[in-house]
């Protein structure tokens, strides 16, 4: 075995050389061991130069090849070979690391997706009561697949005494009946991911109904309980202050009980719950594991400017300091300066983000937030919600800002509320963009018939998440609701801000009650136009609003371009707004012209970049499909979106960077001119 050993790998060669590794097979076992000088085998002095003096030749001996390693003109290449292998090793792992840590993240479902919302009351009635309820929706879920979208959200089915319709929540862990059963949800959020579907709950953080157990224990004060709402001394003809409701008049409500008012933003059957209480909002943690344990995809979190109020309790300032102050009965008439956004407000709603990053871990997995506030003017405190680059947030503050373009409809006022987004966005952020929702009117009667098909193009084509009402895919009206068939509780505070207008059942078919119910009656009245205006009937029509929604839909989830590429601004005016969407390393581009106004003829010759003719991929008149239109005439008419497709190698971006807003960077890869699907 020694022996054996003496003549393997890495043997000394005692002086000589090291035998780098071969095997002597022909040397006889016995002279191997222990001759050390024959194993060495160097040739006597004086012999050496001899050695040197030869040529290499085949079949040289080993000890004259090691030899001739050893000289500098073997060696050098042979060491530089093996540097060079070792850089360019290390050179590839750091090449790889760098891609991978500077290549965006794959969007993720919430952005690929437009997200649909579901009124249930309103979608579809399974059971024959005239209401919408669960097992509504799952029969319909082939809907949402034709539209090609895979995020719901889906309004409040809690169980709640119905004084705001869901928004008065009884129990958080419990189904209400006119909606069915935990059952039924629990099949219905399985079909849902059957089909690859998200769904997303809706989750009022900010108050109960005031028959929730919580409420009915801290009324009778209760010593866990007293606390979980806002009580304040006071008589009962006099509230602790002048605040007032969302839905008008006084938010304080006295109580003969504790002899103390207790307050509610919203109706006085909506006690607002008392974050500065640490149960409450532990109680409320838990309530958001509950459902993510359910495995539901996200939250949209309801009315969250209000969940904390100043403790001090003074008056807030009047708009109108010469306004008598017992007069003051509307949101309108007060500065909400301790009544909305209070300090702390975002701690609250970080902590459940980190709760839903828990359950977010497991790829595809992702549970989106989504947050609701009205800020207004006050465009930063939306903001606000998104975070910061180091403290995850809202992944979606809703942009309400859109809902405002009936009232500026014109070309560059729909440019002036894209830009008041892209321009306030915080760096590295994902737009979203509302054109409606269950408490604003339909586009169709805020806008007008003639722009529901330009406001959806709008909608679709812009970077970043679309959120679409039921119904306005396939340009649902208002209806008209007289005062006594008045269902909202604001519209019987005030019958002009009734939202049963924007909550007609949805219109599937031309059958009785529009194929959403078996009833003689449903809860709000169909429009009557639901004979013509149905899904069956856009379905088999190729030029309807549904159809176009859906080809939109389809467009943007195919080019990359329309779904994460640059947005740039090229031209508006009093009728047309004109963006362009293109991409690092696609040729393909699309140009956006929207008409807000009236007739018009656009020439965009001094755009450099656009070539002489564009085809029309897609028009909101079908019979534009297709032509060809010279960029020096683009002729669109009242209302009429045209997407155009054409081919470029002059990006329009580095050129005209003030004008170009990219929502994430493209996969793309400058230096190999390559893009990676992602
Ligand atoms: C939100 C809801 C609205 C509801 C209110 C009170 O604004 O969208 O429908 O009435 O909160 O919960
Ligand atoms: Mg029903």
């Amino acid at each position: 075995m020694s022996s054996r050993s003496n003549n393997g790998i890495g043997m000394e060669l005692g002086e000589c050389i090291h035998n780098t590794g071969f095997h002597e097979v022909d040397k006889p076992e016995d002279a191997a061991a222990g001759d050390s000088e024959s194993r060495c085998s160097m040739p006597p002095d004086g012999q050496l130069d001899a050695y040197t003096q030869i040529k290499p030749y085949a079949g040289m001996p080993k000890e004259v090849l090691l030899l001739y390693s050893h000289q500098a003109r073997y060696r050098l290449p042979r060491e530089i070979l093996f540097w060079l292998i070792i850089v360019s090793t290390l050179a590839l792992v750091g090449l790889t690391i760098a891609v991978i840590a500077l290549s965006p993240a794959c969007l993720s479902w919430w952005q690929s997706s437009p997200i649909y919302q579901i009124y249930p009351r309103s979608f579809k009635d399974s059971d024959g009561d005239g209401v919408g309820d669960l097992k509504g929706i799952t029969e319909k879920l082939q809907h949402i697949e034709f539209l090609n979208i895979k995020a719901v959200w889906i309004s409040p089915f809690y169980k709640s005494p119905m004084k705001d319709f869901g928004y008065d929540v009884e129990d958080f862990r419990d189904i209400d009946p006119i909606f069915g059963t935990m059952q039924d949800f629990d099949h219905l959020l399985a079909a849902m991911h059957d089909k690859g579907l998200k769904l997303i709950m809706d989750f009022i953080p900010n108050h109960t109904s005031d028959k929730h157990s919580w409420f009915n224990l801290s009324r009778s004060g209760h010593e866990h309980y007293k606390d979980y709402y806002i009580w304040a001394p006071c008589n009962s003809t006099r509230p602790p202050n002048n605040w007032v409701s969302v839905f008008g008049n006084s938010s304080w409500t006295y109580v003969e009980d504790r002899k103390q008012c207790y307050y509610h933003q919203f109706l006085k059957e909506q006690p607002d719950l008392n974050f500065r209480n640490p149960n409450v909002r532990r109680e409320m943690t838990e309530i958001v594991r509950f459902w993510l344990e359910k495995g539901v995809d996200g939250f949209r979190m309801d009315a969250l400017k209000h969940m904390l109020e100043a403790k001090h309790l003074r008056d807030e300032p009047q708009v109108d300091p010469l306004q008598d102050p017992e007069t003051i009965d509307t949101e309108f008439e007060l500065h909400h300066d301790y009544t909305t956004t209070q300090l702390g407000l975002h701690d609250i709603l970080r902590d459940w983000r980190v709760e839903m990053d828990v359950y977010s871990r497991e790829p595809g997995r992702y549970r989106v937030m989504i947050t609701e506030s009205y800020d207004y003017e006050e465009i930063e405190k939306t903001m606000m919600y998104y975070g910061t680059p180091y403290v995850k947030e809202s992944d979606i503050p809703f942009n309400f800002y859109l809902l405002d373009l009936p009232t500026n409809l014109t070309g560059d006022g729909a440019q002036g509320l894209v830009n008041l987004w892209m321009t306030n966005m915080p760096a590295g952020k994902w737009p979203n963009w509302v054109v409606g929702n269950h408490d604003k009117p339909r586009i169709s009667s805020s806008a007008g018939l003639d722009y529901i098909r330009v406001i959806n193009m709008l909608l679709l084509t812009l970077p970043g998440t679309p959120t679409t009402y039921y119904g306005e895919e396939i340009g649902m009206e208002n209806i008209n609701v007289t005062v006594d068939q008045i269902q909202d509780p604001f519209g019987k505070f005030n019958p002009n801000s009734s939202r049963d207008p924007q909550r007609s059942p949805m219109q599937w078919s031309s059958e009785p009650n529009a194929g959403f119910s078996d009833s003689n009656t449903t809860w709000l009245p169909l429009h009557p136009n639901y004979t013509t205006v149905n899904v069956e009937a856009q379905q088999k029509d190729s030029g309807s609003v549904l159809a176009q929604y859906r080809a939109m839909s389809l467009l943007r989830e195919m080019e990359p371009s329309l779904q994460r590429g640059w947005m740039c601004y090229v031209w508006s005016d009093a009728n047309v707004f004109v963006f362009l969407r293109e991409m690092d390393g696609l040729d393909k581009a699309f140009l956006v012209v929207l008409n807000f106004g009236q007739d018009s003829v656009l020439n965009l010759s001094n755009v450099k970049e656009l070539p002489e003719w564009l085809t029309v991929r897609m028009s909101t008149r079908p019979e534009n499909d297709g032509k060809m239109l010279e960029k020096s005439s683009i002729a669109t008419a009242l209302g009429e979106g045209l997407l155009m497709e054409y081919s470029t190698e002059v990006r329009f971006n580095p050129g005209h960077a003030s004008q170009c807003f990219v929502s994430e960077k493209a996969c793309y890869l400058k230096a190999l001119d390559i893009m990676y699907k992602c």
